[in-house]
């Protein structure tokens, strides 16, 4: 939220007992104004409490900005809705991490780099290998990325940032696409260079060596969609991750893991499998969505509504926006009809309705229509959140960096209030 009338010379004031304190204001590109503490306890002895971080700024950032209010996203100033319709996943990837709309020659040497890196080691088919069938990709997908960090060691400072930044971008894609086909007993299909980054995904999910495969042209464009509209969202659970792990001016590959596993989680980028799980049960239960329209407002069910809801957008999600659209054009492209696109509708027109969903500002997330779409693109429901970290990697490589690239950068470390006991006497066992 911006604040027109307030200006830097501005200084907020805080009143602690009778004492008072001047603290300075900082203001963003977008006029959204911060209160700067980082010298209040020095002064007062105080600290902020903001539990689970809503309203603490963490770092100052020129990537994206979104106002939730407003459902807007920009990527270093472009409109989503722009990118999505205009841009590609890799000239999007090149805009975050580097700053700028690449040139032509730019895009050619991003793109040839993408594609002869995007080989891994031999080696590292024996970890896949070590994997349970069932293991979960995101497990699996976490575990590679670390892995890359002993394949591609940093030697000290002289480190090629850059040269680690494309290995990973390409190599990620392999590795999920060897996390699939380990899960399904299939051998591995390596990357092929002439294929784009989203089709050559595809091509090394559901390519059998047997027979020859030709990605579907609406299945690369959805895919390519998918991965522009995940690819950032500044200061998210996974992001901040990427940021706390690499503060410590820990390698790329050990933040980008660490990242990995905060996405998994079914309240971050989990929502997308748990969204489709949500519908199959409402689909095997009768498709009675109405009832769980009433167990989601019944906080004693502890039924939520997967893929409902935002810290950040209150108004819509506008990602969402375009993803529904392209629901509907991709199943009628494919000829797929899926009764869970139709509970969707369903639950989102009712609960658009609803009080409980009008005050609480809960609209649908991305994740909501984005299940649906990769169910169609025939992408089995644990891969999922695989998909969405594929997208959201260039936004993590590109938090990371402009970190480490901040001057002055410090350790992330926040502050706590204790509630624990205070002092006491330790007790021996035989008088416990
Ligand atoms: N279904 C039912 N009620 C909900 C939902 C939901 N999906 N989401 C929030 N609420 C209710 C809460 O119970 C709370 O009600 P109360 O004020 O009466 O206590 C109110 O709305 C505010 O919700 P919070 O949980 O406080 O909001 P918070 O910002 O902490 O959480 C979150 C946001 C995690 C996204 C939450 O809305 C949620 O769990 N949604 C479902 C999971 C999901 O879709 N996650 C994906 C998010 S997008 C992403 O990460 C890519």
């Amino acid at each position: 939220m911006s604040n027109q009338n307030i200006t830097l010379t501005d200084t907020a004031k805080l009143f602690i007992s009778d004492k008072e304190y001047d603290l300075p204001i900082t203001i963003g590109t977008e006029n959204e104004v911060g209160i700067d503490i980082s010298q209040l306890r020095n002064k007062s002895g105080a600290i902020t409490f903001d539990s689970g971080y809503g309203n603490t700024g963490s770092c100052q950032s020129a990537i994206t900005f979104i106002d939730g209010e407003k459902g807007i996203l920009q990527y270093r100033g472009y409109p989503i809705e722009e990118l999505a319709g205009k841009s590609n996943f890799i000239e999007t990837s090149f805009l975050l991490i580097f700053g700028h709309l690449p040139n032509k020659k730019e895009l050619e040497r991003f793109q040839f780099q993408l594609t002869h890196h995007s080989l891994i080691h031999e080696d590292m088919k024996k970890f896949f290998e070590g994997f349970p069938p069932k293991a979960h990709p995101m497990g699996i997908l976490s575990a590679m990325v670390s892995s890359l960090s002993a394949f591609y060691p940093e030697d000290g400072y002289n480190v090629d940032v850059e040269l680690n930044i494309v290995r990973l971008l390409a190599k990620l894609k392999t590795i999920a696409a060897f996390s699939f086909k380990k899960s399904v007993g299939q051998p591995y299909i390596y990357p092929r260079n002439d294929l784009g980054y989203a089709s050559d995904m595809i091509h090394m999910m559901f390519a059998v060596p047997s027979e020859a495969y030709e990605v579907p042209k609406v299945v690369e464009e959805a895919l390519d969609l998918l991965l522009i509209l995940h690819a950032d969202h500044e200061q998210n659970c996974s992001t901040s991750t990427v940021r706390m792990v690499g503060s410590s001016e820990a390698n790329l590959f050990a933040s980008i893991s660490a990242g990995i596993c905060a996405l998994w989680g079914p309240l971050h980028g989990g929502a997308n499998q748990e969204v489709i799980q949500m519908l199959e049960k409402i689909k095997n239960d009768g498709g009675d969505y109405k009832k769980y329209i009433g167990l989601a407002k019944n906080k004693e069910s502890k039924f939520k509504l997967m893929g409902f809801g935002h810290r950040v957008y209150k108004n819509f999600d506008p990602r969402a926006k375009i993803l529904k659209a392209s629901a509907d054009r991709v199943l009628k492209e494919l000829g797929v009809t899926d009764p869970l696109l139709d509970i969707a509708k369903n639950l989102e027109e009712i609960a658009l309705k609803d009080d409980f969903f009008i005050e609480r500002k809960l609209y649908p997330n991305v994740d909501f229509y984005s299940g649906i779409i990769y169910r169609a693109m025939g992408i089995p429901t644990n891969m999922f959140t695989v998909m969405f970290a594929l997208g959201r990697l260039p936004g993590w490589i590109a938090q990371w960096k402009e970190m480490r690239e901040t001057p002055g950068a410090r350790i992330y470390r926040p502050r706590q209030i204790y509630i624990g006991d205070t002092k006491r006497p330790y007790i021996p066992l035989e008088k416990r």
